[in-house]
């Protein structure tokens, strides 16, 4: 043995998000956000067992983070691949009714140990790397059984008991629960860690709601991660789609189950333990987050816009305010505006284009996927659309994805969309474009 002690994990994390950020700013403000609320309220992270048993260290090291930066969020765990393997060990065959295991009186104690230990180990780990937490394998969940002769002892919370949550939190630990009921005169049984969950975030009422799993977020239909999911715009879409699977349906009522019941500001976010810091504190996150959401409005002319807002909203977007008289002088073709106002596009004419005058979307907003789905009503309703930008303009990346075609002078950026279309016949548009007058004040 050697005196010297090996950096913390917890020392890692903090090193890898730092460099993975421009500046502190985002990770400021986030942390902000997350001490405003009353810790135990700050977040409930479900872990599957699967997690704790192929990631116990990325997870532990996640969750030390966490503490280290003063957060304390309330941990609720599953057993499932153990349970599998003690039960087994055990000679009781695993049956399973609507995904709920059915569990036979024989099966308790090996259910109660087998959680206990998931739980303890986790709890061993995240102190080991450097964190804070508190072993609390029952005693929160009061429950009922659900129908004892088709599940056995398998519960349904009734009552959730936050004493003991809020005094870890308190204490300055994130509280570890595993998914152990008991009944009102003390009997264990088993409760489904998706149904412990939801008890748990009703009860709470958590600012953020966190699923760490091996795949890090919702799959798209090439298998990449999606990266957010505004409810009140996309849920519907989804469940028609083909491609979204049986799993991922019930995933997404689940979640949608669980949001319905939050305030408007609480969101869900799906990721995996190695990107939980990157995913809580920055805008563009890694995983998948799932808000309930806002709608997007659309007006064909000035009359239904609020434009004192519009003004704040484009003045904060792009750090400088529109000229003396832009909003006088505006005409609109079509608006489309979140009901927050944190993100919109204006489209005015440009002879016989549409162009996209000023698409303005708040930071938090992007995170959120709002600015995306702003663009995705823009260009449905604009198939032929043509818009500038400044060369400096951060967002370009965006534009060069989104556009068929562009023309950069000095420092402008000219792009447009539309099929078929002739680089010639577009020679007299893209001039009336540059010529355009600024409008938004000059740039410091
Ligand atoms: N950090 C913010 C949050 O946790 C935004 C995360 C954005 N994540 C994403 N996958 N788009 O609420």
């Amino acid at each position: 043995m050697t005196a010297q002690t090996p950096a913390p994990p917890v020392r890692q994390t903090i090193v890898q998000l730092l460099s993975q950020m421009r500046d502190g700013k985002e990770i400021r403000e986030y942390l902000h956000r997350f001490s405003g609320v009353d810790q135990e309220r700050f977040a409930v992270i479900k872990v599957g067992g699967a997690v704790i048993q192929d990631d116990l260290a990325g997870l532990a090291s996640a969750l030390a983070f966490l503490q280290t930066v003063g957060l304390t969020p309330v941990v609720v765990h599953g057993g499932g691949p153990q349970l599998d393997t003690a039960l087994d060990a055990a000679g009781i065959a695993t049956e399973r009714v609507n995904g709920l295991r059915v569990t036979r009186q024989n099966a308790i104690p090996v259910i109660r140990d087998t959680l206990t230990e998931a739980n303890l180990t986790l709890v061993d780990a995240i102190r080991n790397a450097g964190g804070r937490a508190a072993a609390v394998p029952r005693g929160v969940f009061e429950a009922k059984l659900l129908d004892e002769a088709i599940l056995g002892r398998v519960g349904e919370p009734s009552r959730v008991r936050l004493d003991l949550v809020a005094a870890a939190a308190r204490a300055g630990q994130a509280a570890i629960l595993a998914c152990l009921g008991e009944t009102e005169d003390g009997c264990l049984v088993n409760i489904n860690a998706d149904v412990a969950v939801r008890a748990l975030v009703h009860a709470l009422q958590p600012y953020k709601v966190v699923f760490l799993t091996g795949t890090g977020g919702l799959l798209d239909e090439w298998g990449d991660i999606l990266s957010s999911i505004n409810l009140a715009t996309d849920f519907d879409e989804l469940m028609r789609a083909e491609w979204v699977n049986g799993g991922m349906r019930l995933k997404l009522e689940e979640i949608k189950r669980l949001l319905d019941d939050l305030p408007l500001s609480s969101s869900v976010s799906i990721t995996r333990p190695s990107e939980l810091a990157r995913e809580l504190f920055t805008h563009a996150g890694a995983g998948t987050l799932i808000r309930r959401g806002e709608r997007i409005q659309s007006a064909g002319s000035k009359d239904g816009l609020d434009l004192a807002k519009l003004d704040g909203l484009v003045t904060k977007a792009f750090g400088r305010k529109p000229v003396a008289g832009y909003w006088d002088s505006l005409v609109v073709d079509r608006a489309f505006v979140t009901d927050s106002y944190r993100a919109a596009a204006i489209a005015t004419r440009l002879d016989d284009w549409i162009y996209l005058d000023k698409f303005a979307v708040l930071d938090d907003a992007r995170g959120e996927g709002l600015g995306r789905a702003v663009w995705h009503r823009l260009v449905d309703y604009a198939p032929r659309l043509i818009w500038r930008s400044r060369t400096s303009n951060p967002v370009n990346g965006f534009y060069f994805d989104e556009c068929d075609g562009a023309v950069r002078r000095d420092e402008w950026t000219v792009f447009w969309r539309g099929e078929d279309i002739a680089l010639s016949d577009m020679h007299a548009v893209v001039e009336r474009a540059f010529a355009l007058p600024p409008t938004l004040e000059a740039p410091q």
